[in-house]
């Protein structure tokens, strides 16, 4: 049997501020035989996503990834050996299988994914898995959305804000979506039926949502926090609920970010703000991914991958998470998807 290669990305050192390809290094090695209860995985493709940022910076939600470690990344593969009772030769596996070619693993924290469904594999990662998840149980668990109400998101063109704002309609709301060009605001309000858009690079936010939202503002889900959360605060309705998805704004900060300007907002209109880790809900991934496949069989909701070759691309992709030049949900292709699934 021929020597399989491994080639990685590890970390290298902590980043300051926006990350480096000198914060990681490449690494290739010679991948050992498996053993019996382990599996070899071909990683086809990797979701590059805002937390990996937080991943080697701090212990958060989940422990920091160690200087010299493999870059921990959610990825999609294909079981090319198995000595495991669970994993058969050419299933595809969903799970944390690191900025890697290869893993071997012993199975935990995989999910097999399901046979001949009718959408791509990156559907995976546009639609279903972390994204979907977040969007489904973040603006319905958390936010509450009622029919009538107002819906604001934020990042509303990226992977999660934009499955929020069609849940937002399909809910009944109006839905209000801050993006940062206008082909992403036309886009919002084009295709995905997003009542308004406002560019936050070029309008005032708060001058736009005073507009668009004549009613105030019922539900916030949060992707950025920063200026466009307090900007929101300012206009929120009595019991208001603000979901904390995500902090993109301050995710390279190099030093403590202070807190919204408006908070005494949440006191005056009695709004709750509350966070979510999708982690969470992984027990209920079923609820939402039939849901998600319903309504999109229906032609009620859709979404966008924006697909970049190469594993040696990894470091400098992650950045465009945060010039927001990427488009839909961003993935890294590592290598071939098989013929047939
Ligand atoms: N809590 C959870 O379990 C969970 C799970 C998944 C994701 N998240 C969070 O959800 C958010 C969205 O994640 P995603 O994977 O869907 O990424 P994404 O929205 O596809 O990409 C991030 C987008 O954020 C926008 N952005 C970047 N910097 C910004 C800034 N300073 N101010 C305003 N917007 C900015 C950019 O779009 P523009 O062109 O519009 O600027 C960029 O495209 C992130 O905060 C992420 O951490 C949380």
């Amino acid at each position: 049997m021929s020597i399989k290669k491994n080639r990685k990305w590890c970390l290298a050192s902590r980043p300051v501020g926006l990350t480096k390809e000198s914060d990681f290094e490449w690494k290739e090695v010679e991948l050992e035989e498996i053993k019996d209860g382990q599996l070899l995985v071909r990683v086809i493709y990797l979701s590059i996503d805002p937390t990996n940022r937080g991943w080697i910076k701090a212990e958060s939600y989940l422990p920091a990834v160690q200087i010299g470690e493999v870059m921990r990344g959610i990825a999609i593969g294909i079981v090319e050996e198995s000595r495991h009772p669970d994993f058969a030769v050419n299933d595809m596996v969903q799970g944390m299988l690191g900025w890697q070619e290869y893993l071997i693993s012993d199975g935990s924290g995989l999910t097999v994914l399901p046979k001949g469904l009718p959408v791509p594999i990156t559907a995976h990662f546009g639609l279903f898995g972390h994204i979907g998840l977040s969007a489904y149980f973040g603006l319905l668990d958390i936010g509450k959305p009622k029919s009538g109400e107002t819906l604001v998101v934020s990042a509303a063109a990226g992977a999660v804000g934009s499955l929020v704002g069609q849940i937002g309609k399909i809910i009944g709301c109006r839905v209000v979506g801050i993006a940062g060009t206008d082909e992403k605001c036309e886009w919002l309000t084009g295709e995905l039926g997003f009542d308004a858009a406002i560019n936050y690079k070029k309008e005032s936010v708060f001058r736009r949502l005073k507009e668009y939202c004549p009613d105030g503002i019922d539900v916030y889900f949060d992707n950025v926090g920063g200026n466009i959360l307090d900007t929101v605060l300012a206009l929120i309705n009595i019991r208001a609920r603000i979901v904390t998805c995500g902090l993109i704004s301050q995710y390279n900060a190099e030093k403590p970010v202070p807190g919204p300007y408006n908070y005494g907002n949440i006191l005056v209109k009695r709004a709750r703000v509350e966070g979510f880790i999708v982690l969470d809900y992984f027990d209920r991934a079923d609820e939402a991914i039939t849901k998600l496949a319903e309504w999109f069989a229906e032609g009620k909701i859709n979404y966008r991958v924006d697909i970049i070759e190469g594993l040696k691309n990894a470091p400098a992709t992650m950045n465009r998470l945060f010039d927001g030049s990427h488009s839909g949900k961003l993935i890294i292709q590592v290598s071939e998807e098989p013929k047939v699934n």
